[in-house]
């Protein structure tokens, strides 16, 4: 047999995009009974980015794609699929990607959507991309994006205060520049559906004048405390494998980029990988969880902020509703 030369297949460019306005922890004091402490002390979180009244998914996700295609160093006639992974999408039908495809001016590539995957959506879209460069060749734009903050209730202290709006995205494909992606893992839990779930506007449970006037369309259920457990046993687990995969050890490791949701999650997680916090990125303090933009927006600050070089191992990891979790494996 032939030996077959696998292609490195690689993150060409990261970008995202954070609108201007800012939320503070005082700002929700004034919607719901909460404060700074409560909010600094259980989730790390000072402020979080709001969409203004005139943008929506589409422009989050086109803006974020033009700062990954400029970084890629490619226009739009160069990308040959589009993943949007999104739990908030422009409108219900049809999906964003389509938006996105005709916003770029990009030629008539296969684009679809990925949503429901909460924060584990973005990971998820590089990992098929992943594949499909693999077997395509070509590039591939992935998004995450994320307006929960115009969806989700506004008087429920309980989830309002956790999430911010953002979109990144992410260039993957084998011509150019950028980190290869070593290996890759993931994994899905079904069984915990409702730990974190948004059950009304399915097939499930319809859209009803009567859960209009409960509020409850827009209300996220988090298990708050069992969502914490599983996201730490998760990403641990998700990260210990992908290092197995690719023959690795922790100590490798130059930076952890992971899932922003809460310190504390990821402080449990650096201590269950006994990796110093010094090499882990947290930017949630500025944006709280941004959920399938949360990685590629923390992926494009560290390298922004110099925080990873030439040669360097880092490990991204993420869970989401599903629930699902997984881990990437770059070396830049
Ligand atoms: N301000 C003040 N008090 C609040 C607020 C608030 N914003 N929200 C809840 N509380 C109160 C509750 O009413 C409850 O009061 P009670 O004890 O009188 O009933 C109490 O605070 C809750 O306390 P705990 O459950 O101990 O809070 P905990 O320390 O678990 O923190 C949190 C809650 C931040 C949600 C945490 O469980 C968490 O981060 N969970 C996982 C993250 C998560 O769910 N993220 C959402 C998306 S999923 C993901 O990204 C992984």
């Amino acid at each position: 047999m032939p030996e077959t030369k696998q292609e490195k297949v690689r993150l060409l460019g990261v970008g995202a995009y954070v609108p201007a306005q800012v939320m503070t922890n005082d700002d929700w004091a004034k919607y719901v009974d909460t404060s700074d402490e409560w909010i600094t002390a259980r989730t790390g979180i000072k402020r979080r980015h709001i969409a203004a009244e005139n943008e929506s998914s589409a422009d989050f996700a086109v803006a974020a794609a033009r700062c990954a295609m400029s970084k890629a160093g490619i226009k739009a006639d160069a990308i040959d699929e589009i993943i949007v992974a999104t739990d908030t999408p422009e409108m219900r039908i049809p999906d964003t990607a389509s938006f996105v495809q005709a916003r770029l001016g990009a030629r008539e590539v296969p684009a679809y959507d990925l949503g429901g995957g909460g924060c584990y959506g973005f990971l998820q879209g590089v990992d098929i991309a992943r594949s499909r460069v693999l077997s395509n060749g070509g590039n591939v734009l992935v998004v995450g994006l994320q307006l929960l903050l115009r969806l989700i209730d506004w008087k429920d202290r309980n989830s309002c205060v956790l999430f911010g709006d953002a979109a990144g995205a992410a260039v993957v494909g084998t011509s150019g520049e950028g980190p290869e992606i070593l290996a890759m893992a993931s994994g899905t839990d079904g069984s915990q559906t409702s730990a974190i779930s948004l059950p009304v506007g399915g097939t499930k449970m319809p859209f009803s004048l009567e859960n209009a006037q409960q509020n409850s369309h827009c209300q996220v259920w988090l298990e708050g405390r069992a969502v914490f457990k599983e996201a730490v046993r998760r990403m641990t687990q998700a990260a210990e494998a992908v290092l197995a995969k690719a023959g690795y050890k922790v100590d490798d490791v130059a930076r952890v980029v992971p899932h922003q949701a809460n310190l504390r999650i990821i402080e449990a997680l650096a201590k269950n990988l006994r990796i110093p916090m010094e090499k882990v990125f947290v930017n949630l303090q500025e944006y709280g969880n941004t959920g399938s933009a949360s990685l590629p927006l923390a992926l494009s600050e560290a390298t922004e902020q110099g925080l990873i070089h030439k040669g360097d191992l880092v490990l991204l990891t993420a869970f989401g509703a599903g629930l699902h979790w997984g881990a990437a494996l770059l070396r830049y």
